[in-house]
Protein backbone atom coordinates (compact mmCIF):
# COMPACT_ATOMS: atom_id res chain seq x y z
CA UNK A 1 0.00 0.00 0.00
CA UNK A 2 1.42 3.32 -0.75
CA UNK A 3 -0.10 6.91 -0.54
CA UNK A 4 1.24 10.22 -2.16
CA UNK A 5 1.99 12.91 0.37
CA UNK A 6 2.56 16.53 -0.67
CA UNK A 7 6.09 17.21 -1.22
CA UNK A 8 6.85 19.49 1.43
CA UNK A 9 4.99 17.42 3.97
CA UNK A 10 7.08 14.63 3.92
CA UNK A 11 11.27 15.76 3.24
CA UNK A 12 12.66 13.89 5.74
CA UNK A 13 11.13 10.20 4.85
CA UNK A 14 12.01 10.70 1.15
CA UNK A 15 15.48 11.65 1.41
CA UNK A 16 16.25 8.97 3.72
CA UNK A 17 14.02 6.62 0.88
CA UNK A 18 15.56 7.88 -1.46
CA UNK A 19 19.48 8.30 0.07
CA UNK A 20 18.64 11.79 -2.09
CA UNK A 21 18.73 14.92 -0.86
CA UNK A 22 16.73 17.08 -4.23
CA UNK A 23 15.16 20.06 -3.63
CA UNK A 24 11.84 19.77 -2.34
CA UNK A 25 10.11 21.27 -5.54
CA UNK A 26 11.57 18.13 -6.93
CA UNK A 27 9.39 15.97 -5.54
CA UNK A 28 5.93 16.71 -6.13
CA UNK A 29 3.44 13.69 -6.96
CA UNK A 30 6.23 11.41 -6.02
CA UNK A 31 4.46 8.33 -4.47
CA UNK A 32 6.54 7.18 -0.91
CA UNK A 33 6.35 3.78 0.96
CA UNK A 34 3.56 3.70 3.63
CA UNK A 35 4.48 4.57 6.83
CA UNK A 36 1.63 5.75 8.82
CA UNK A 37 -1.71 5.75 7.11
CA UNK A 38 -3.86 8.46 6.55
CA UNK A 39 -7.36 8.75 7.79
CA UNK A 40 -8.20 7.30 10.76
CA UNK A 41 -4.44 6.78 11.48
CA UNK A 42 -3.64 10.26 11.32
CA UNK A 43 -2.07 12.28 13.82
CA UNK A 44 -3.90 15.42 14.55
CA UNK A 45 -2.95 18.02 17.06
CA UNK A 46 -3.63 20.76 19.17
CA UNK A 47 -2.69 23.66 20.09
CA UNK A 48 -2.78 25.15 23.66
CA UNK A 49 -0.72 28.38 23.88
CA UNK A 50 -1.45 30.14 20.70
CA UNK A 51 1.56 32.88 20.66
CA UNK A 52 4.97 33.05 18.34
CA UNK A 53 6.54 29.83 19.30
CA UNK A 54 2.90 27.60 19.50
CA UNK A 55 2.52 28.98 15.76
CA UNK A 56 5.88 28.03 14.96
CA UNK A 57 5.40 24.54 16.42
CA UNK A 58 2.37 23.85 15.19
CA UNK A 59 3.88 24.62 11.59
CA UNK A 60 6.73 22.37 12.38
CA UNK A 61 4.22 19.13 13.61
CA UNK A 62 2.25 20.16 10.19
CA UNK A 63 4.92 20.41 8.02
CA UNK A 64 5.53 16.47 8.67
CA UNK A 65 5.14 12.92 6.90
CA UNK A 66 1.68 12.10 7.06
CA UNK A 67 0.44 15.87 6.78
CA UNK A 68 -0.48 16.10 10.80
CA UNK A 69 -3.55 18.26 11.32
CA UNK A 70 -4.07 20.94 13.69
CA UNK A 71 -7.55 20.28 14.87
CA UNK A 72 -7.79 22.29 18.46
CA UNK A 73 -6.84 25.33 19.83
CA UNK A 74 -6.32 27.01 23.28
CA UNK A 75 -5.61 30.06 24.26
CA UNK A 76 -5.98 32.87 27.14
CA UNK A 77 -6.23 35.84 25.08
CA UNK A 78 -8.75 35.69 21.87
CA UNK A 79 -7.14 38.09 19.88
CA UNK A 80 -3.68 35.20 20.25
CA UNK A 81 -5.79 32.37 18.83
CA UNK A 82 -7.44 34.29 16.47
CA UNK A 83 -4.31 35.57 15.38
CA UNK A 84 -2.03 32.23 15.23
CA UNK A 85 -5.35 30.71 13.60
CA UNK A 86 -4.85 32.74 10.36
CA UNK A 87 -1.17 32.93 10.04
CA UNK A 88 -1.44 28.90 10.25
CA UNK A 89 -4.56 28.59 7.78
CA UNK A 90 -2.63 31.01 5.01
CA UNK A 91 0.32 28.61 4.89
CA UNK A 92 -1.42 25.38 5.66
CA UNK A 93 -4.73 25.45 4.49
CA UNK A 94 -6.96 22.51 4.92
CA UNK A 95 -4.41 20.68 7.05
CA UNK A 96 -6.01 23.08 9.76
CA UNK A 97 -9.52 22.03 10.41
CA UNK A 98 -10.17 23.67 13.48
CA UNK A 99 -14.25 24.23 13.96
CA UNK A 100 -15.58 27.18 16.49
CA UNK A 101 -16.09 24.66 18.71
CA UNK A 102 -12.75 23.19 19.03
CA UNK A 103 -11.75 26.99 19.59
CA UNK A 104 -11.13 27.27 23.70
CA UNK A 105 -10.67 30.78 25.58
CA UNK A 106 -10.16 30.08 29.06
CA UNK A 107 -7.70 28.88 32.09
CA UNK A 108 -9.76 25.31 31.59
CA UNK A 109 -9.39 25.51 27.42
CA UNK A 110 -6.91 22.40 27.93
CA UNK A 111 -9.45 20.67 28.82
CA UNK A 112 -11.32 20.79 25.76
CA UNK A 113 -8.56 20.90 23.57
CA UNK A 114 -6.98 17.48 24.67
CA UNK A 115 -10.44 15.96 24.61
CA UNK A 116 -10.55 16.64 20.37
CA UNK A 117 -7.92 14.44 20.64
CA UNK A 118 -7.89 10.62 19.93
CA UNK A 119 -4.99 8.43 21.59
CA UNK A 120 -1.80 8.57 19.49
CA UNK A 121 -2.29 12.03 18.76
CA UNK A 122 -0.28 15.22 19.92
CA UNK A 123 -1.22 18.19 22.16
CA UNK A 124 1.31 21.01 21.83
CA UNK A 125 2.18 22.99 25.31
CA UNK A 126 3.69 26.68 24.69
CA UNK A 127 2.26 28.78 27.14
CA UNK A 128 4.21 30.11 29.25
CA UNK A 129 5.82 26.91 31.91
CA UNK A 130 3.61 28.01 34.91
CA UNK A 131 1.10 25.46 33.19
CA UNK A 132 3.27 22.87 31.89
CA UNK A 133 3.02 20.39 34.98
CA UNK A 134 -1.13 21.11 34.86
CA UNK A 135 -1.35 20.81 31.04
CA UNK A 136 0.77 17.69 31.70
CA UNK A 137 -0.85 15.88 33.90
CA UNK A 138 -4.47 15.74 32.09
CA UNK A 139 -2.47 14.79 28.64
CA UNK A 140 -1.56 11.67 30.46
CA UNK A 141 -4.94 10.70 32.11
CA UNK A 142 -6.00 10.96 28.43
CA UNK A 143 -2.96 8.95 27.07
CA UNK A 144 -2.05 11.91 24.36
CA UNK A 145 1.09 11.98 22.99
CA UNK A 146 2.88 15.72 23.92
CA UNK A 147 5.36 18.17 22.51
CA UNK A 148 6.13 20.69 25.26
CA UNK A 149 8.23 23.89 24.92
CA UNK A 150 11.11 24.91 27.48
CA UNK A 151 11.93 25.14 30.23
CA UNK A 152 10.14 22.86 32.07
CA UNK A 153 9.96 24.38 35.55
CA UNK A 154 11.55 27.27 37.43
CA UNK A 155 11.42 25.72 40.95
CA UNK A 156 11.59 22.93 43.06
CA UNK A 157 8.34 21.45 43.86
CA UNK A 158 7.17 21.82 39.83
CA UNK A 159 10.61 20.02 39.05
CA UNK A 160 9.74 17.22 41.40
CA UNK A 161 5.87 17.18 40.20
CA UNK A 162 6.97 16.51 36.80
CA UNK A 163 9.17 14.30 37.15
CA UNK A 164 6.61 12.05 38.97
CA UNK A 165 4.17 13.01 36.69
CA UNK A 166 6.24 11.70 33.92
CA UNK A 167 6.44 7.91 35.65
CA UNK A 168 3.10 7.78 34.55
CA UNK A 169 3.55 8.66 30.75
CA UNK A 170 6.53 6.28 30.82
CA UNK A 171 4.29 3.60 31.89
CA UNK A 172 1.70 4.44 29.31
CA UNK A 173 4.29 4.47 26.74
CA UNK A 174 3.79 8.16 25.86
CA UNK A 175 5.94 10.27 23.38
CA UNK A 176 7.11 13.01 25.18
CA UNK A 177 9.20 15.83 23.24
CA UNK A 178 10.72 19.00 25.40
CA UNK A 179 11.64 22.30 23.07
CA UNK A 180 15.52 22.08 23.90
CA UNK A 181 15.99 21.74 20.09
CA UNK A 182 19.80 21.91 20.41
CA UNK A 183 19.68 18.18 20.63
CA UNK A 184 17.83 18.07 17.25
CA UNK A 185 20.62 19.68 15.58
CA UNK A 186 22.33 17.56 13.40
CA UNK A 187 25.37 19.50 14.11
CA UNK A 188 25.06 19.13 17.41
CA UNK A 189 24.47 15.57 17.31
CA UNK A 190 27.84 14.95 15.48
CA UNK A 191 29.75 17.44 17.43
CA UNK A 192 28.22 15.58 20.57
CA UNK A 193 29.66 12.55 18.50
CA UNK A 194 33.18 13.99 18.29
CA UNK A 195 33.43 14.77 21.18
CA UNK A 196 32.32 11.67 22.73
CA UNK A 197 35.07 10.03 20.37
CA UNK A 198 37.61 12.43 22.21
CA UNK A 199 38.65 14.85 18.97
CA UNK A 200 39.42 16.93 21.58
CA UNK A 201 40.14 15.42 24.37
CA UNK A 202 38.81 15.41 28.12
CA UNK A 203 36.03 18.37 28.63
CA UNK A 204 37.66 20.86 30.75
CA UNK A 205 35.97 24.20 30.37
CA UNK A 206 32.45 25.24 28.78
CA UNK A 207 31.41 28.85 27.82
CA UNK A 208 27.92 29.83 26.80
CA UNK A 209 27.58 33.39 25.93
CA UNK A 210 23.52 35.32 25.46
CA UNK A 211 24.32 38.72 25.30
CA UNK A 212 21.89 41.05 23.70
CA UNK A 213 19.52 44.01 24.07
CA UNK A 214 16.58 43.51 26.20
CA UNK A 215 13.82 41.58 24.19
CA UNK A 216 10.38 39.86 24.74
CA UNK A 217 8.77 41.22 27.84
CA UNK A 218 12.20 40.72 30.20
CA UNK A 219 11.45 44.60 31.59
CA UNK A 220 8.29 46.01 32.06
CA UNK A 221 7.03 49.31 33.21
CA UNK A 222 4.09 49.51 35.80
CA UNK A 223 1.21 47.86 35.12
CA UNK A 224 -1.15 50.40 33.26
CA UNK A 225 -4.44 49.36 35.75
CA UNK A 226 -7.12 47.32 34.94
CA UNK A 227 -8.72 50.00 32.64
CA UNK A 228 -6.22 50.03 30.24
CA UNK A 229 -6.03 50.29 26.58
CA UNK A 230 -3.95 47.14 25.88
CA UNK A 231 -5.67 44.06 23.38
CA UNK A 232 -7.68 41.94 26.16
CA UNK A 233 -7.79 44.97 28.16
CA UNK A 234 -5.97 42.61 30.95
CA UNK A 235 -6.76 42.20 34.64
CA UNK A 236 -2.86 42.24 36.37
CA UNK A 237 -2.75 38.34 36.07
CA UNK A 238 -3.58 38.48 32.41
CA UNK A 239 -0.73 41.41 31.99
CA UNK A 240 1.68 38.84 33.79
CA UNK A 241 0.90 35.86 32.17
CA UNK A 242 1.29 38.31 28.73
CA UNK A 243 4.77 39.29 29.77
CA UNK A 244 6.00 36.68 31.22
CA UNK A 245 9.96 36.78 31.12
CA UNK A 246 9.57 39.98 33.79
CA UNK A 247 7.95 37.07 36.38
CA UNK A 248 9.64 34.59 37.67
CA UNK A 249 6.46 32.42 38.85
CA UNK A 250 5.57 32.41 35.07
CA UNK A 251 8.70 31.63 33.25
CA UNK A 252 11.61 31.56 35.73
CA UNK A 253 12.50 35.18 33.88
CA UNK A 254 15.17 36.44 31.32
CA UNK A 255 17.44 33.68 32.95
CA UNK A 256 15.51 30.57 32.19
CA UNK A 257 13.71 31.71 29.32
CA UNK A 258 16.84 32.84 27.49
CA UNK A 259 19.83 31.01 28.21
CA UNK A 260 18.24 26.97 28.62
CA UNK A 261 19.71 26.64 25.60
CA UNK A 262 23.25 26.74 25.92
CA UNK A 263 23.31 25.35 29.19
CA UNK A 264 21.34 22.13 28.05
CA UNK A 265 23.30 21.54 25.07
CA UNK A 266 26.65 22.77 27.02
CA UNK A 267 25.87 19.91 29.53
CA UNK A 268 25.00 17.56 26.74
CA UNK A 269 28.67 17.66 25.00
CA UNK A 270 29.91 16.99 28.91
CA UNK A 271 27.39 14.09 29.37
CA UNK A 272 26.60 15.61 32.70
CA UNK A 273 24.79 17.87 34.53
CA UNK A 274 26.99 20.22 37.09
CA UNK A 275 26.03 19.59 40.61
CA UNK A 276 26.44 22.72 41.79
CA UNK A 277 26.94 26.71 40.59
CA UNK A 278 28.36 30.26 41.69
CA UNK A 279 27.10 33.49 40.38
CA UNK A 280 27.36 37.07 40.17
CA UNK A 281 24.49 39.64 38.84
CA UNK A 282 22.45 42.52 39.11
CA UNK A 283 20.52 45.30 37.42
CA UNK A 284 22.66 48.58 36.65
CA UNK A 285 19.41 50.30 35.11
CA UNK A 286 16.36 49.84 36.70
CA UNK A 287 14.80 53.01 35.17
CA UNK A 288 10.94 53.31 35.26
CA UNK A 289 11.13 49.11 35.27
CA UNK A 290 8.93 47.14 37.89
CA UNK A 291 10.17 43.52 36.82
CA UNK A 292 11.85 41.18 38.26
CA UNK A 293 15.29 40.25 36.46
CA UNK A 294 18.95 41.49 36.83
CA UNK A 295 20.00 42.82 33.30
CA UNK A 296 23.65 40.61 34.09
CA UNK A 297 24.18 37.39 35.42
CA UNK A 298 27.65 35.44 35.23
CA UNK A 299 27.78 31.60 36.05
CA UNK A 300 30.44 29.44 37.28
CA UNK A 301 28.80 26.02 36.74
CA UNK A 302 30.98 23.02 38.44
CA UNK A 303 30.61 19.28 37.52
CA UNK A 304 31.28 16.03 39.37
CA UNK A 305 35.02 15.82 38.02
CA UNK A 306 36.01 19.76 38.50
CA UNK A 307 35.40 20.90 35.01
CA UNK A 308 33.22 24.45 34.58
CA UNK A 309 30.89 25.67 32.65
CA UNK A 310 30.75 29.46 32.38
CA UNK A 311 27.21 31.16 31.47
CA UNK A 312 27.09 34.71 30.56
CA UNK A 313 24.05 36.37 29.60
CA UNK A 314 23.30 40.42 29.41
CA UNK A 315 19.91 42.55 28.52
CA UNK A 316 21.41 46.08 27.94
CA UNK A 317 21.22 48.27 25.49
CA UNK A 318 24.51 49.19 23.55
CA UNK A 319 26.57 46.84 25.71
CA UNK A 320 28.31 44.25 22.88
CA UNK A 321 26.31 41.41 22.15
CA UNK A 322 27.38 38.37 21.88
CA UNK A 323 25.39 34.93 21.47
CA UNK A 324 27.47 31.37 21.05
CA UNK A 325 28.70 28.57 22.72
CA UNK A 326 32.23 27.13 23.18
CA UNK A 327 33.82 23.69 24.45
CA UNK A 328 37.14 23.12 25.55
CA UNK A 329 38.88 19.67 25.67
CA UNK A 330 42.60 18.99 26.46
CA UNK A 331 43.49 18.51 22.92
CA UNK A 332 41.50 21.17 21.70
CA UNK A 333 38.45 23.01 21.02
CA UNK A 334 34.62 23.45 19.38
CA UNK A 335 32.45 25.95 18.60
CA UNK A 336 29.27 24.72 19.43
CA UNK A 337 26.48 27.00 18.96
CA UNK A 338 28.18 29.65 16.14
CA UNK A 339 25.29 31.98 16.29
CA UNK A 340 22.00 31.53 18.38
CA UNK A 341 20.99 28.99 20.16
CA UNK A 342 21.61 26.07 17.91
CA UNK A 343 23.03 28.28 15.08
CA UNK A 344 25.16 26.62 12.11
CA UNK A 345 28.21 25.75 11.35
CA UNK A 346 29.54 23.69 14.72
CA UNK A 347 33.19 23.12 14.31
CA UNK A 348 36.21 21.49 15.94
CA UNK A 349 39.76 22.58 16.34
CA UNK A 350 43.15 21.44 17.28
CA UNK A 351 44.55 24.01 20.48
CA UNK A 352 41.79 26.47 21.79
CA UNK A 353 41.96 29.05 19.68
CA UNK A 354 39.41 29.09 16.81
CA UNK A 355 41.51 28.94 14.09
CA UNK A 356 40.90 28.20 10.41
CA UNK A 357 43.85 26.69 9.70
CA UNK A 358 43.30 24.13 12.83
CA UNK A 359 40.38 23.13 12.42
CA UNK A 360 39.68 19.45 12.28
CA UNK A 361 35.61 19.65 10.94
CA UNK A 362 33.06 21.77 10.47
CA UNK A 363 29.72 20.47 9.94
CA UNK A 364 27.70 19.89 6.89
CA UNK A 365 23.91 19.20 7.43
CA UNK A 366 21.87 18.34 5.27
CA UNK A 367 19.76 20.40 3.22
CA UNK A 368 16.08 19.47 4.89
CA UNK A 369 17.55 18.66 8.25
CA UNK A 370 19.05 22.45 9.27
CA UNK A 371 16.14 23.86 11.11
CA UNK A 372 16.19 22.07 14.86
CA UNK A 373 12.91 23.15 15.29
CA UNK A 374 12.01 21.06 12.63
CA UNK A 375 13.78 18.07 13.21
CA UNK A 376 12.53 18.18 16.98
CA UNK A 377 9.12 17.09 15.01
CA UNK A 378 10.77 14.82 12.51
CA UNK A 379 11.98 12.75 15.50
CA UNK A 380 8.81 12.99 17.35
CA UNK A 381 6.11 12.06 14.59
CA UNK A 382 8.74 8.68 13.48
CA UNK A 383 8.74 7.54 17.45
CA UNK A 384 4.69 8.01 16.84
CA UNK A 385 4.54 6.14 13.89
CA UNK A 386 7.01 3.38 14.46
CA UNK A 387 6.47 3.04 17.96
CA UNK A 388 9.69 3.95 19.04
CA UNK A 389 10.84 5.09 22.84
CA UNK A 390 10.85 8.85 23.19
CA UNK A 391 10.55 10.73 26.32
CA UNK A 392 12.78 14.01 26.97
CA UNK A 393 10.72 15.20 30.12
CA UNK A 394 13.64 13.73 32.49
CA UNK A 395 16.28 15.60 30.30
CA UNK A 396 14.30 18.33 29.94
CA UNK A 397 13.39 18.93 33.66
CA UNK A 398 17.18 18.97 34.75
CA UNK A 399 18.29 21.07 31.96
CA UNK A 400 15.56 23.20 33.90
CA UNK A 401 16.94 22.84 37.50
CA UNK A 402 20.08 23.25 36.12
CA UNK A 403 19.50 26.05 34.68
CA UNK A 404 17.19 27.17 37.79
CA UNK A 405 20.43 26.57 40.29
CA UNK A 406 22.15 29.45 37.75
CA UNK A 407 19.98 32.49 38.22
CA UNK A 408 19.21 31.00 42.31
CA UNK A 409 22.42 31.43 43.16
CA UNK A 410 22.80 34.70 41.02
CA UNK A 411 19.55 36.15 42.59
CA UNK A 412 21.14 35.00 46.34
CA UNK A 413 24.12 35.29 46.20
CA UNK A 414 25.20 31.89 47.65
CA UNK A 415 26.42 28.75 46.03
CA UNK A 416 23.49 26.24 45.13
CA UNK A 417 23.76 22.64 44.67
CA UNK A 418 21.88 20.62 42.16
CA UNK A 419 19.90 18.50 45.12
CA UNK A 420 19.41 21.35 46.85
CA UNK A 421 17.58 23.52 43.45
CA UNK A 422 15.52 19.95 42.92
CA UNK A 423 14.37 20.02 46.36
CA UNK A 424 13.89 23.63 47.55
CA UNK A 425 10.35 24.16 48.80
CA UNK A 426 9.55 27.64 47.42
CA UNK A 427 6.75 27.20 44.88
CA UNK A 428 6.62 30.39 42.88
CA UNK A 429 2.69 29.42 41.35
CA UNK A 430 1.07 27.09 43.84
CA UNK A 431 -2.54 27.77 42.70
CA UNK A 432 -1.59 27.53 38.42
CA UNK A 433 -3.90 24.57 38.27
CA UNK A 434 -7.23 27.45 39.47
CA UNK A 435 -6.75 30.27 38.07
CA UNK A 436 -9.40 31.99 36.14
CA UNK A 437 -9.38 35.18 34.29
CA UNK A 438 -10.22 37.13 37.81
CA UNK A 439 -8.04 35.79 40.24
CA UNK A 440 -5.29 37.74 41.66
CA UNK A 441 -1.67 37.87 39.79
CA UNK A 442 0.51 35.54 41.83
CA UNK A 443 3.06 38.40 42.76
CA UNK A 444 1.89 41.50 43.75
CA UNK A 445 3.05 44.59 43.96
CA UNK A 446 4.23 47.15 46.32
CA UNK A 447 2.21 50.56 46.92
CA UNK A 448 4.41 52.04 44.02
CA UNK A 449 3.40 48.92 41.40
CA UNK A 450 7.33 47.63 41.98
CA UNK A 451 7.33 43.73 42.18
CA UNK A 452 9.64 42.00 44.59
CA UNK A 453 12.96 41.43 43.33
CA UNK A 454 16.27 39.77 44.85
CA UNK A 455 18.24 41.13 46.78
CA UNK A 456 21.62 38.74 47.21
CA UNK A 457 22.98 38.60 49.99
CA UNK A 458 19.94 39.83 52.00
CA UNK A 459 17.41 36.96 50.67
CA UNK A 460 19.53 34.25 51.02
CA UNK A 461 17.12 31.16 51.03
CA UNK A 462 14.49 32.56 48.56
CA UNK A 463 14.36 34.71 45.32
CA UNK A 464 12.01 36.75 46.16
N1 LIG B 1 12.62 26.46 21.83
C1 LIG B 1 12.66 27.70 21.42
O1 LIG B 1 13.52 28.06 20.63
C2 LIG B 1 11.63 28.68 21.90
C3 LIG B 1 11.49 29.91 21.25
C4 LIG B 1 10.51 30.80 21.71
C5 LIG B 1 9.73 30.47 22.80
N2 LIG B 1 9.91 29.26 23.42
C6 LIG B 1 9.10 28.91 24.59
O2 LIG B 1 7.72 28.80 24.23
C7 LIG B 1 6.91 29.28 25.29
C8 LIG B 1 5.99 30.37 24.75
O3 LIG B 1 6.78 31.43 24.27
P1 LIG B 1 6.26 32.45 23.15
O4 LIG B 1 7.42 33.26 22.75
O5 LIG B 1 5.49 31.71 22.13
O6 LIG B 1 5.27 33.36 24.01
P2 LIG B 1 3.91 34.05 23.53
O7 LIG B 1 3.49 35.02 24.58
O8 LIG B 1 4.04 34.51 22.14
O9 LIG B 1 2.88 32.81 23.54
C9 LIG B 1 2.38 32.22 24.71
C10 LIG B 1 0.88 32.03 24.48
O10 LIG B 1 0.36 31.24 25.56
C11 LIG B 1 -0.88 31.83 25.95
N3 LIG B 1 -1.16 31.39 27.32
C12 LIG B 1 -0.60 31.82 28.47
N4 LIG B 1 -1.09 31.13 29.51
C13 LIG B 1 -1.99 30.26 29.02
C14 LIG B 1 -2.82 29.25 29.61
N5 LIG B 1 -2.81 29.02 30.94
N6 LIG B 1 -3.62 28.52 28.80
C15 LIG B 1 -3.64 28.75 27.45
N7 LIG B 1 -2.86 29.69 26.84
C16 LIG B 1 -2.06 30.42 27.61
C17 LIG B 1 -0.64 33.32 25.79
O11 LIG B 1 -1.84 34.06 25.76
C18 LIG B 1 0.11 33.36 24.47
O12 LIG B 1 -0.74 33.40 23.36
C19 LIG B 1 7.85 29.72 26.40
O13 LIG B 1 8.01 28.70 27.34
C20 LIG B 1 9.16 29.96 25.67
O14 LIG B 1 10.30 29.77 26.47
C21 LIG B 1 10.82 28.38 22.97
Amino acid sequence: MSHIIQPQFNRREFLKSTGQFAAVGALAGVALPHVHAAGSDQISVALIGCGGRGTGAAGNAMGQTGAPKLVAMADVFEHRLSGSHSTLKKKYGSQVDVSDNHKFISFDGYKGAIDCLKKGDVAIFTTPLAFRAVHFAYAIQKGVNVFMEKPVTADGPKSRQMLKLNEEAVKKGLKVGVGLNSRHSRALQELHQRVQDGEIGDVMLMRGYRMQPPIGSAFSEKYPGPDNDLPGKPSELMWQISRFHSFLWASGGAFSDFYIHHIDHLSWMKNAWPIKAQALGGRHYRGNYVDQNFDSYAVEYTFEDGAKLYMDGRCMIGAHSIYSSYVHGTKGMAIAAKSGDTGLPSSTYRGQNPDRSKMIWTSNVRPGEVESHFNEWTDLIDAIQNDKPFNEVERGVKASVVTNMGRFAAHTAQEVTFDEMLNHEHEYCPNADKLTMNSPAPVQADKDGKYPVPEPGIKKNREF
